[in-house]
């Protein structure tokens, strides 16, 4: 049996935009996703999340899901434009009562609400000012979280600043696939610095309006390995780290960018923002799915480039390598290099091609065995002396999955998207009887 300790909290996690749908209900403002899903070509087959799983209107059903789950923790995301419709000035009553009902019903049935101020749907009227690579987003954002903090504080202890800023840099400001959808490495290096310095902010302000919170935030850190041997691959995946993991890890928990980021960094870099970015947490939130395989590449962006995964790898619906080894090496890599944080495991799970059963049900065994891999892996590390707390898979729904539109199925829930029913899957069943042990047997689960 592999098991955790008692008091580790076992969580699932999901983003505002990717569930709740009602996109213009109550006085809800325009996010850049919503423009970047209503521009034809960026999202496959132009799927939006105007509806996405109506969590809106049918929260009381998921949090009843979330109970007869066993969770002891539930991560959500607040809808900045929900809040704030133009991003700043009056807050809009009716959007702050949906999470009010929200953080309510979890409390109702024991499920401690862990609250993100920002999983990527940042208010359209702050990107017309420039969004991420104007510096002032660093006082907006801050005022925001402020703001939802004193909001719910009296009854959410867990906060998480910014969901995955080194996504936000490259799929957004550097790749162009994610909202605002820019190609632009001024961009990329400007969203990264301001995200790190607003992160900062955030983290300052909240300390000193209440000590007793729990402070985080949640970092993407996929180990990056070259794909081979030779010296440019091994230097091509060096400069992936530090731009990808480094960037951010290390402005945070060692204060300053690695030596090769700092030049290009500089131009953005002002007076006391390095020592502004160091703020004590209480915790950090890791997002690992894979690892990375990196290559040199004279032709691509910074000269440096994903390679295929190896012939034999097995590979989830998103195309990404199914390797539970990263999770291990990540959490050692946080205790021998980043002095041991407390980490809770803010997202990890997989997508893969789940379909209905003559009996109405979904067999998602592969997803099992891929949750069973990486808790294997964690646990390996925890017996190291890793300081891991706590696991969130991603994720309790099926839901909109950014430029994969609802193709991609992450869910312990299966959601059928004509009538929004939520059919829970055989890893849900699986995933509640782990909680309920705080354990489980490798399952010897047919290929
Ligand atoms: C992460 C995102 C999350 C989800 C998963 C699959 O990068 O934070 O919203 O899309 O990937």
């Amino acid at each position: 049996m592999i098991r955790f300790p008692q008091d580790f909290i076992w969580g699932a996690s999901t983003a505002s935009y990717q569930i709740e749908g009602a996109w213009q209900e109550d006085g809800k403002g325009p996010s850049i996703w919503d423009n970047f899903c209503h521009t034809a070509g960026k999202i496959a087959d132009n799927h939006n999340g105007d509806e996405a799983c109506d969590h809106y209107h049918r929260y009381p059903e998921d949090v009843a899901l979330m109970r007869d789950l066993g969770l002891d923790a539930y991560r959500f995301s607040t809808a900045w434009t929900r809040l704030f419709p133009q991003g700043r000035g009056q807050p809009n009553s009716k959007g702050c009562d949906f999470y009010d009902r929200l953080i309510d019903s979890l409390l109702d049935v024991g499920i401690q609400p862990w609250l993100c101020f920002y999983h990527w749907d940042l208010p359209q009227a702050l990107q017309d000012k420039g969004g991420w690579t104007a510096r002032d987003i660093v006082y907006w954002f801050a005022d925001y979280a402020g703001y939802v903090a004193e909001q719910y504080g009296d009854r959410v202890e867990h906060f998480l600043m910014l969901n995955e800023p080194g996504s936000v840099a490259f799929l957004g400001h550097l790749l162009g696939q994610h909202a605002p959808g820019l190609s632009d490495i001024n961009a990329f290096l400007a969203a990264t610095h301001h995200q790190n310095l607003a992160q900062g902010l955030a983290l300052k302000l909240l300390r000193e309006l209440n000590a007793d919170w729990q402070l985080g935030t949640a970092l993407n850190l996929q180990p990056a390995h070259a794909v081979s041997e030779s010296e440019e691959d091994q230097q091509a995946a060096k400069l992936f780290d530090t731009f990808a993991n480094r960037n951010f890890l290390d402005p945070l928990l060692l204060g300053g960018y690695p030596a090769l980021s700092q030049g290009l960094l500089e131009p953005y870099v002002k007076n006391d923002d390095i020592a502004a970015i160091k703020q004590p947490l209480n915790f950090l939130g890791l997002n690992l799915y894979t690892r990375f395989l990196i290559q040199a590449n004279s032709s691509s962006l910074m000269g440096i480039s994903q390679a295929p995964p190896p012939a034999d790898a097995e590979l989830t619906d998103m195309g990404w390598e199914v390797y539970p080894a990263a999770m291990y090496e990540q959490l050692m890599n946080l205790k021998e290099k980043y002095g041991n944080p407390a980490v809770y495991i803010t997202e990890n799970g997989a997508a893969f091609a789940d379909a209905l059963n003559h009996r109405g049900q979904v067999n998602d065994t592969r997803r099992i065995r891929y949750l069973e891999s990486h808790l294997a892996a964690t646990q390996k590390a925890l017996a190291q002396g890793a300081n891991v707390k706590g696991y969130f898979v991603w994720s309790l729904l099926d839901n909109f999955e950014w430029a994969e539109g609802y193709h991609k199925r992450f869910g312990l829930v299966y959601v059928d998207y004509a009538d929004k029913q939520r059919i829970p899957k055989a890893s849900y069943t699986w995933f509640n009887k782990l909680i309920c042990k705080g354990g489980f047997t490798l399952s010897q689960l047919d290929s």
